[in-house]
């Protein structure tokens, strides 16, 4: 890519006002001393936002509408959801059959959210190529891919339909785009063909003070984060991911988060399920663990489908018990963004997409001072990073057009959100509940396992447990890795 071009005088003038009506002109305040190449990119940089809107933005983000307080919210109706926990196993079979079945037609593709940048974790590398410790240690793009390959092959053997395919659309972001490109290249994309893997870009917006002005990060240069993992309904339609789609022939999509150790990709039971019920949004849940757990609720609010999030909710409220099952929460539905969309209902983002609200992540936001220019790294959050949420969409459907399929939560849920040590949702726990997965695979195939640390069941081995009878009747020893 070529250098930018600094700005002639009337481009700059032009900029200016429009930022100086829009209350944002302070940065401009280091302009005069700048370098002709830091005039380019700054000027680059602030031409991608329309200041007035980030106003608007802003001031709904910081006062959302006050009618929370009054808003019904009750546990998703019975006709909205489904349990695998319960369902008769020949309408299990029957959604797996049937979903594998549109995989096989080349009906299936999946997205993956991995524009987020795992600060909790205490990472800078993008969290897809995190090593969890597993014997093979494989990182979680390369366990994603290769299930993509299995529910591929799967698909194949049943129909008999010759190759399959699956294409991978990968959501990143500036700071996540150019590691993940590397790092699928530089691992052949994992026995992917590279033209079924499509790496995207969401974008990204200001980060702003506590009283709504664009925080400067340098002198020349804008603080922005992230849109948030809702910014992948922009992303979907200005990156040519539809279009993509549509010349695929796509019409059932799964979107799920990177963090996921256990995330079934493709999954053919809840394509199956999905499209059996011929809604346009579908979404995966486990039991929520306690009350505090970091994980959003779905539920119904003013009767249609929403998901408080679990930095929104009034604690009051997720403490509340079931009045039919004592010491059982009444809000028990926790989000794992394990999304079902049909296809139809993506091609309506250019619709919606701009009445999506934003919400206020408070954050420490390094910044240039205004008086003096020199770059600040603040101890306590300074101000505001403006994100849009992907379950905001939910309640644009009808309860009828929304389902939602509760799954085992030691099959289908293990995050990657904390530093190692921490204990919950950190590496160990991934990599104990992907190798106690395969501890149980093993032992329903008829396998005995001796010792501690489980069995890592490579996913070109086995997608769901499925395909394991060869080790009926063996001992295994663990930890063990098999392939
Ligand atoms: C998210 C859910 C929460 C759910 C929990 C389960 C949202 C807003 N919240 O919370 O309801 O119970 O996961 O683990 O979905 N991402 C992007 N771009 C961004 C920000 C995030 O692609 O700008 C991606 C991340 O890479 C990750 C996913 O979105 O794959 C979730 O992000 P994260 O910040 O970890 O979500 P949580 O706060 O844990």
């Amino acid at each position: 890519m070529s250098a930018p071009q600094e700005p002639t005088q009337e481009q700059v003038s032009e900029l200016k006002n429009k930022y100086t009506l829009a209350a944002q002109d302070q940065v401009f305040t280091f302009w005069d001393s700048l370098s002709s190449e830091e005039k380019a990119s700054l000027y680059q940089q602030l031409s991608l936002f329309d200041p007035t809107y980030i106003n608007t933005i802003t001031a709904k983000a910081l006062a959302p509408p006050a009618d929370d307080g009054d808003a019904k919210l009750e546990p998703l109706p019975g006709s909205a959801r489904a349990s695998i926990l319960d369902s008769k196993p020949e309408d299990i079979d029957r959604w797996y059959q049937s979903g594998l079945e549109l995989i096989a037609q080349n009906k299936v593709a999946v997205v993956l959210m991995a524009g987020g940048q795992g600060t909790r974790l205490g990472s800078s590398a993008p969290k897809g190529c995190f090593d969890i410790g597993l014997p093979s240690h494989k990182s979680l793009f390369q366990i994603q891919a290769e299930r993509i390959r299995k529910v591929e092959e799967l698909a194949a053997a049943k129909s008999g339909a010759g190759k399959v395919t699956v294409p991978w659309y990968v959501m990143t972001s500036g700071p996540t785009r150019g590691p993940t490109e590397k790092y699928f290249q530089e691992n052949n994309y994992f026995g992917l063909q590279s033209e079924n893997v499509v790496i995207f870009e969401q974008g990204v917006l200001p980060c702003i003070t506590n009283d709504g002005k664009i925080i400067l990060e340098s002198k020349s240069k804008v603080a922005v984060a992230p849109d948030g993992n809702g910014g992948i309904y922009n992303a979907l339609v200005e990156s040519k991911v539809l279009d993509d789609m549509k010349k695929r022939g796509i019409e059932h999509i799964h979107a799920y988060c990177v963090d996921n150790c256990l995330v079934k990709v493709a999954d053919p039971v809840f394509i199956g399920f999905s499209a059996d019920k011929n809604v346009d949004i579908a979404t995966k849940v486990v039991r929520k663990r306690n009350a505090t757990e970091s994980v959003g609720l779905i539920l119904s609010k003013n009767g249609k489908p929403d998901v408080v999030e679990y930095s929104e909710i009034d604690p009051k409220v997720a403490a509340e018990e079931d009045p039919d099952q004592p010491g059982v929460l009444r809000f028990r539905a926790a989000n794992i963004v394990n999304h079902y969309y049909s296809f139809r209902f993506l091609e309506s983002i250019p619709e919606w997409a701009k009445s999506l609200p934003h919400h206020v992540a408070r954050k420490k936001i390094p910044y240039a001072d205004l008086e003096s220019g020199e770059n600040v790294k603040p101890a306590k959050p300074n101000g505001i990073k403006l994100e849009q949420f992907v379950f905001d969409v939910f309640p644009m459907l009808e309860l009828s057009k929304f389902a939602c399929m509760e799954v085992r939560r030691e099959d289908e849920f293990s995050p990657l959100k904390n530093a190692a040590g921490t204990g919950e949702d950190d590496p160990d726990t991934s990599k104990r509940d992907i190798t106690e997965q395969g501890k149980r695979w093993l032992e329903a195939a008829g396998a005995t396992v001796a010792g501690e640390g489980g069995v890592e069941v490579s996913p070109l081995l086995s997608y769901g447990g499925e395909g394991l009878e060869k080790y009926s009747g063996q001992k295994i020893d663990a930890p063990s890795l098999l392939q």
